[in-house]
């Protein structure tokens, strides 16, 4: 695997539960992206509010609502689709966060960075 993919172990990611960040140096120093587990596939997206650009969780790692069915953003409340990243509710309503490819083999979490800039 090239250092333009970070890998996470399949168990690490239930579904619903909190997720898991990883920085995104290509993007900023501070820049970080997320994947989480929704309806047993994983979705990994660039940690930025398609509001105001800030982290969506206020806790590290809790992206989800309580109900478990949309992402949402600790600041304004925005809710997003897991599976999708598209803004249904809130001040950025219609936006989108920006996706990264992931994919999942021999119970490893592959998240492709190459292509996010
Ligand atoms: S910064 Fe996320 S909803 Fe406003």
């Amino acid at each position: 695997m090239t250092e333009e993919t970070i890998i996470f172990n399949s168990e690490d990611l239930q579904n619903g539960a909190q997720g898991l960040r990883f920085n995104l140096p290509q993007l900023g120093e501070f820049v970080t992206g997320f994947v989480v587990r929704y309806q047993d596939q994983p979705y990994a997206y660039v940690n930025q509010c398609a509001h105001v650009p800030v982290e969506l969780d206020w806790n590290q790692g809790d992206f989800f609502t309580v109900q478990k069915d949309y992402l949402i953003c600790s600041t304004h409340g925005a809710h997003y689709r897991p599976d999708n990243g598209f803004c249904v509710m809130g001040p950025c309503k219609g936006k989108s966060l920006k996706p990264i490819p992931v994919t999942e083999l021999n119970g490893q979490v592959i998240i492709n960075i190459a292509s996010i800039k």
